[in-house]
C-alpha cells in the first residue's frame, strides 16, 4: 500500500498558509469562498469569455429591443470582457432615430445612462442575419455575409455568453430581416458547436414572446448549455419602462425603454459582485422580478439545458465590474417591479397611440400617427381572420377551434416535422402575406396543421380560399417575414 506522504516543504508553507487564511477571514467577515467561486486570479487557467448580443428587430416602436443588447454590452464591458469578444448584432437605426428625443444616446431606463457609448458597429442593418448570426457563433469567417468579420473564435477552455432580446413566437425567434430563426436551426447548431469542441460551457439568455417554445422539448442535456428564458412557451415576454407606466420613461420618450425579464438579469448584474453570484441565484432573482407578483403583467422565466451548470458564478461568463466586489448579496429582488408592463406584441400600438395622444391636433405628426395605427390594427384583424378562416376551412367549424389552439404536454417539442412547419408558414405567406412580428403569435396553429397531417398542398387551396386579397400595407407586405 502506497503512503502518502507531503513533501516537508509544502507543509511549512501549508502551515505558515493558516494564518493567512484566517486573517483574510477577519478581514472580509463571513465571507467563505467555495469551490464553485471564481476569484479574479483564477482567470489565466480558464480560457476567454465570449459573447454575442443580438437585437432581431428594427423600428423606433422596437427601441427597447437594442436598448437591452448596448446595455448588455456594457454590463459585459464593465465586467473586463474585451471589445474583440463581443460580438454585436443591431440594426441600428435607433440611436439617430427622427424619433428619438436624445440624438446618439439611448437609455434603457428613465434615469439610465447613455449606453450606447462604445457599442461596436459588428453587424448592423441588412447583415443582421440568422446566417451571419451563426456564422459567428460558429466561428465560420467564410460563411459571413457583410458585417465587422468579427466571430466567435474560441477554444476548448473558453466559455460563451448569448443573449437575444426580440419579438418571438413559439419555435421562432424575429430578425429585422428575412428569413426568422427557427428553434430546430438553432439547436442544430449549438449542437454542431458543442461537436466541434470549441467551448466549456456556453450560457443562452433569452427575452421573446414565447421563448420556452425555442428550447422545450429540443435542447438536450450533455451539450454544456444552460438557458433560460424571458417566458414559457405560451405566453408573451413584456415590455417596460412604457409610456404610462410607473417607473414611466422621460416625457419625451414616446416608446418602451426596456424588457422585463432582460432589465431585471442587467440591472441586477449592474449591481451584484458577479464573482459570488451564481447563475442560479440569478435566475431566481429575474425569475422573481419577471413574473411581477404574479400579476397579469408579467411572464415564467424558465431554464433549460444542463441546469447544474447553473451553480457556476456569473463571472465566468460576464466579468465582474471591481467596483461591485463589496456587495453584500441580500438573496431578494432590491429592484421594484414596475406596477404596469406592456405585452410586447402591444408596445408598438402604445409607441403609435403616444405619439398620436401626444401629437398636436390637425399637424401631420397626428395624422401620421393615426396612420400606422390604423395600419397595425388592419394587418393584425387581416392576421387573425385569415389564419381562423384557413383552419375552417381545413378541419371546419366545429373541430377547428381545438386544432388552432391546442397545446402539447410540456416537454414535448411544438412541432415534430419542422420542414412542414416552414412549408406551410411558406405557403400562408403567398397568398395572405407576411405575419410580421405581431403574426409570429400563430405559429403554434401552423404546427398544429403539420401535426395533424396538413401538406403543403392542402395549405395552398385553403390560403387562396381564405385570402382572396392581400392588403397593401406594410405590415402585410409580400417582401417581408419568412417567405422570402
Ligand atoms: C463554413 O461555411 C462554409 C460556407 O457556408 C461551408 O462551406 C463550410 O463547410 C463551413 N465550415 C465549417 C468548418 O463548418
Ligand atoms: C472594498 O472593501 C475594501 C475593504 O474595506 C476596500 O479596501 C476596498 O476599497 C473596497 N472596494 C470598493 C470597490 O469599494
Amino acid at each position: 500500500m502506497a503512503s502518502f506522504q507531503v513533501p516537508p516543504l509544502l507543509l511549512l508553507l501549508l502551515i505558515a498558509t493558516i494564518p493567512l487564511i484566517s486573517a483574510f477571514h477577519d478581514l472580509a467577515g463571513d465571507f467563505l469562498r467555495l469551490p464553485s467561486q471564481a476569484s479574479p486570479n483564477d482567470n489565466n487557467n480558464e480560457g476567454t469569455r465570449w459573447a454575442i448580443l443580438i437585437a432581431g428587430s428594427n423600428g423606433y416602436w422596437n427601441y427597447r429591443h437594442q436598448s437591452d443588447v448596448c446595455h448588455a454590452y456594457q454590463v459585459l464591458r464593465k465586467g473586463g470582457l474585451k471589445e474583440e469578444n463581443i460580438i454585436v448584432f443591431m440594426y441600428d437605426d435607433i440611436a439617430y432615430n427622427e424619433e428619438n428625443p436624445r440624438p446618439g444616446v439611448i437609455i434603457n431606463s428613465p434615469h439610465g445612462d447613455n449606453v450606447y457609448e462604445g457599442v461596436p458597429k459588428d453587424y448592423t442593418g441588412e447583415d443582421v442575419t440568422v446566417g451571419n448570426f451563426f456564422a459567428a457563433l460558429l466561428g465560420n469567417k467564410s460563411a459571413l455575409s457583410g458585417g465587422s468579420g468579427k466571430v466567435v473564435d474560441s477554444g476548448p477552455n473558453d466559455r460563451i455568453f448569448v443573449y437575444y432580446s426580440d419579438h418571438g413566437g413559439p419555435g421562432v425567434l424575429g430578425m429585422p430581416t428575412d428569413p426568422y430563426l427557427y428553434a430546430i436551426d438553432l439547436i442544430e447548431v449549438l449542437k454542431i458547436k458543442h461537436a466541434a469542441g470549441t467551448y466549456k460551457s456556453l450560457v443562452f439568455y433569452l427575452e421573446a414572446c414565447e421563448s420556452g417554445s425555442i428550447f422545450e422539448g429540443l435542447l438536450p442535456e450533455g451539450l454544456n448549455i444552460y438557458t433560460t428564458t424571458a417566458s414559457n412557451a405560451e405566453e408573451s415576454s413584456w415590455g417596460t419602462y412604457c409610456p404610462g407606466e410607473n417607473p414611466s420613461p422621460p416625457p419625451e420618450y414616446e416608446t418602451c425603454l426596456g424588457d422585463l425579464y432582460s432589465v431585471a438579469w442587467m440591472e441586477d448584474s449592474d449591481k451584484h459582485n458577479l464573482l459570488t453570484e451564481t447563475l442560479h441565484q440569478q435566475y431566481e432573482l429575474v425569475k422573481e422580478r419577471t413574473s411581477n407578483g404574479n400579476s397579469n403583467y408579467g411572464s415564467h422565466v424558465m431554464q433549460y439545458g444542463d441546469i447544474e451548470l447553473s451553480k457556476d458564478s456569473l463571472f465566468l461568463y460576464l466579468g465582474s465590474n471591481p467596483s461591485n466586489e463589496n456587495f453584500t448579496f441580500l438573496g431578494r429582488n432590491s429592484l421594484v417591479s414596475p406596477s404596469k408592463a406592456i405585452n410586447q406584441r402591444d408596445a408598438d400600438l402604445i409607441h403609435f397611440w403616444d405619439k398620436f395622444r401626444k401629437a398636436p391636433q390637425g399637424s401631420p405628426r397626428k395624422v401620421a400617427a393615426e396612420k400606422q395605427i390604423l395600419e397595425a390594427m388592419s394587418h393584425r384583424l387581416h392576421i387573425d381572420d385569415s389564419i381562423k378562416l384557413v383552419g375552417k376551412v381545413l378541419f371546419g367549424m366545429k373541430k377547428a377551434p381545438e386544432v388552432l389552439t391546442s397545446v402539447r404536454p410540456a416537454g414535448q417539442p411544438l412541432v415534430d416535422d419542422w420542414d412542414c412547419l416552414k412549408s406551410l408558414v411558406r405557403t400562408f405567406e403567398t397568398y395572405c402575406g407576411s405575419l410580421s412580428q405581431y403574426g409570429m403569435k400563430h405559429m403554434r396553429s401552423f404546427a398544429n396543421f403539420c401535426n395533424a397531417g396538413i401538406h403543403r398542398e392542402q395549405m395552398a387551396e385553403a390560403s387562396a380560399q381564405a385570402c382572396t386579397n392581400v392588403p397593401v400595407n406594410p405590415w402585410s407586405s409580400l417582401h417581408r417575414g419568412f417567405s422570402a
